[in-house]
């Protein structure tokens, strides 16, 4: 079932392998955009809020910097942004009808395009006054994401980074869902490698320098189980089986002789407005 749904979601038998230094400078701009567009939609974030807001936000800042939103009318999604709340893991459509309640865990996830550049993150926001397991669960998946990539370097593999991201889920005794991961970007919205959150060290395929791909832990409260809304309004929102709470967080990165660079990541000083 892992990979089935891997290779579901994945367009090319490619790695996207960014090397020529002006390239690079196009993916670091891409995810400059992306890493302010995110900074933006915190401050926006409260009880009320339309996830059409966010949609609309999200548009009308990556046109103002000559980027695009690389999901609208991928394999049919019609929207630049995913907004997922409480037991929707990933992929929650950005409706005006759906409403950020007074307390909930939104996970936002968007992919932008600047110049053919693709960039993906997402963030996960606690809104209210949340009990501490939803806390240790925002917190754990961040970690878990962080801890990961600090392990990249060339020449380790994959199974690597999902055994990381695992151990962190063990650490905080959450539910890690392990039907969608992470994936090469950067060239094409979903290219190989698929990045699981959960794998053996040693294992899996070699990691490169100049590879650009996602790590992005996806853990809930529950048993990490996951279903797929095949309704015709939706079609697209994954979420938990048990209905527990989710969160998921999601940086690019770009394979450097050491380790990575974070490109999704910015300091506030290059924040753009
Ligand atoms: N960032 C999301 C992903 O990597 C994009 C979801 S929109 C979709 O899966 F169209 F691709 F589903
Ligand atoms: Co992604």
């Amino acid at each position: 079932m892992l990979t089935s749904l891997g290779f579901k979601f994945i367009d090319s038998i490619f790695m996207s392998i960014i090397s020529d230094p002006f390239e690079q400078q196009k993916l670091i701009r891409s995810g400059q955009i992306l890493a302010s567009c995110h900074h933006h939609i915190a401050n926006m974030i409260k009880p009320g809020l339309s996830c059409e807001q966010i949609e609309s936000f999200a548009m009308s800042f990556t046109a103002k910097y000559g980027a695009k939103l690389a999901t609208i009318g991928y394999r049919e999604y019609k929207y630049g942004t995913c907004v997922s709340i409480n037991e929707e893991v990933v992929h929650g459509l950005p409706l005006a009808t759906k409403i950020i309640p007074e307390t909930a865990v939104v996970s936002i996830d968007i992919m932008v395009d600047f110049e053919g550049f693709i960039t993906d993150a997402a963030r996960t926001y606690i809104v209210g006054e949340v009990d501490l397991p939803v806390v240790k669960l925002v917190e754990g998946t961040r970690e878990a994401m962080w801890q990961a990539i600090k392990v990249v370097k060339p020449n380790i593999r994959i199974g690597d980074l999902g055994y990381t991201m695992q151990q962190i889920a063990k650490k905080y005794h959450l539910g890690n869902v392990t039907a969608l991961g992470g994936h090469g970007v950067g060239l094409n919205i979903h290219d190989e490698p698929f990045v699981l959150s959960v794998g053996r060290k040693g294992r899996g395929a070699k990691i490169f320098e100049n590879m650009v791909f996602t790590i992005e832990p996806m853990f809930c409260l529950g048993s990490g189980e996951v279903v797929f809304d095949n309704t015709e309004e939706d079609g697209w929102t994954v979420r938990t089986k048990d209905n527990s709470w989710s969160a998921h967080e999601e940086h690019t990165v770009l394979v450097t002789a050491k380790g990575c660079r974070v490109i999704t990541e910015i300091d506030t000083t290059d924040l753009l407005e």
